[in-house]
């Protein structure tokens, strides 16, 4: 089978290399590519990739787009993003990462979740699903958090500080840090947090800072990644614990 990524910018993407020597170590005779495309050219791009590959995955900025063009599952629709396909179907598997890689930790309440995009819905979704229900969303637009159709309550981003300060779990579902930024969050307020939870796949400041002042929980993206590829090998039906475990675990864990 064919798969791949499709995304804008998409060169960074760590996915090829993983499930090419995913499919080489399990046997298997599949291939993973990469698609560059760029948001003016996707109405026409996505009929291609849909024609040319089994599966593939989208990432920025394309997982709400590729909902229109395929049949979401009941989550996808939820979390109005699909980050996963096969065959025509639409999945989010961004989700079920998340709460697989909670496994074992208790996700105290009160919860500040930091943006309010597609990672944000994702974690958003995770989290309900999980029976959390006090969850606060800090986002720099207003407006944006104001338009989650989830049960939440909603702060800006210069709250961020004091709203930490009376949580006990704080996810970062934006791209602050990336680059070495810091949240604007005080290292008194970390402190308190039990848990501390960054989609970015590498380690942030905000992560290391959390380590830094003890906080129990710290949980980094590359986790998320983890049992969110997992899951779409198991959408695929290609899934092989063995060649998974040697393959992803040596790069993400
Ligand atoms: P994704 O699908 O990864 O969530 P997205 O939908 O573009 O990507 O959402 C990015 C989120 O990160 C948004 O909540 C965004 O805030 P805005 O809604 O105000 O745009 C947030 N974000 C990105 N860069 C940020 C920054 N420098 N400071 C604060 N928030 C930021």
């Amino acid at each position: 089978m064919k798969f791949c990524i499709i995304g804008y910018p998409v060169s960074h993407s760590i996915s090829p290399r993983l499930y090419n020597e995913y499919f080489k170590r399990a046997g298997m005779n599949h291939s993973y590519g990469m698609e560059e495309i760029p948001p003016e050219s996707f109405d026409t791009e996505i009929r291609r990739i849909l024609e040319e590959y089994d599966g593939f995955n989208a990432t920025i900025p394309h997982k709400e787009r590729v909902m229109r063009y395929v049949e979401p599952s009941e989550d996808a629709q939820r979390i109005k993003a699909v980050n996963c396909v096969f065959r025509g179907k639409g999945y989010n598997t961004d989700w079920v990462g998340v709460v697989k890689s909670l496994e074992g930790v208790e996700v105290k309440e009160p919860v500040v979740v930091v943006g309010a995009g597609g990672a944000a819905r994702a974690v958003i979704y995770a989290l309900l699903q999980m029976g959390v229900k006090d969850i606060w969303v800090v986002n720099r637009t207003i407006e944006r958090a104001k338009a989650l159709d989830f049960p939440v309550k909603i702060f800006s981003l210069d709250q961020l500080d004091e709203v930490v300060k009376k949580a006990k779990s704080l996810f970062n579902t934006t791209s602050v840090g990336m680059k070495g930024e810091k949240l604007t969050v005080s290292e008194a307020s970390l402190k308190g947090l039990y848990l501390v939870y960054d989609v970015v796949y590498f380690e942030t400041p905000l992560v290391s800072d959390a380590k830094r002042l003890g906080v129990e929980h710290v949980v980094k993206g590359n986790l998320m990644f983890y049992y969110q590829a997992m899951e779409n090998l198991k959408i695929w039906g290609i899934y092989d614990e063995r060649s998974f475990k040697e393959v992803f675990e040596e790069v993400l864990r």
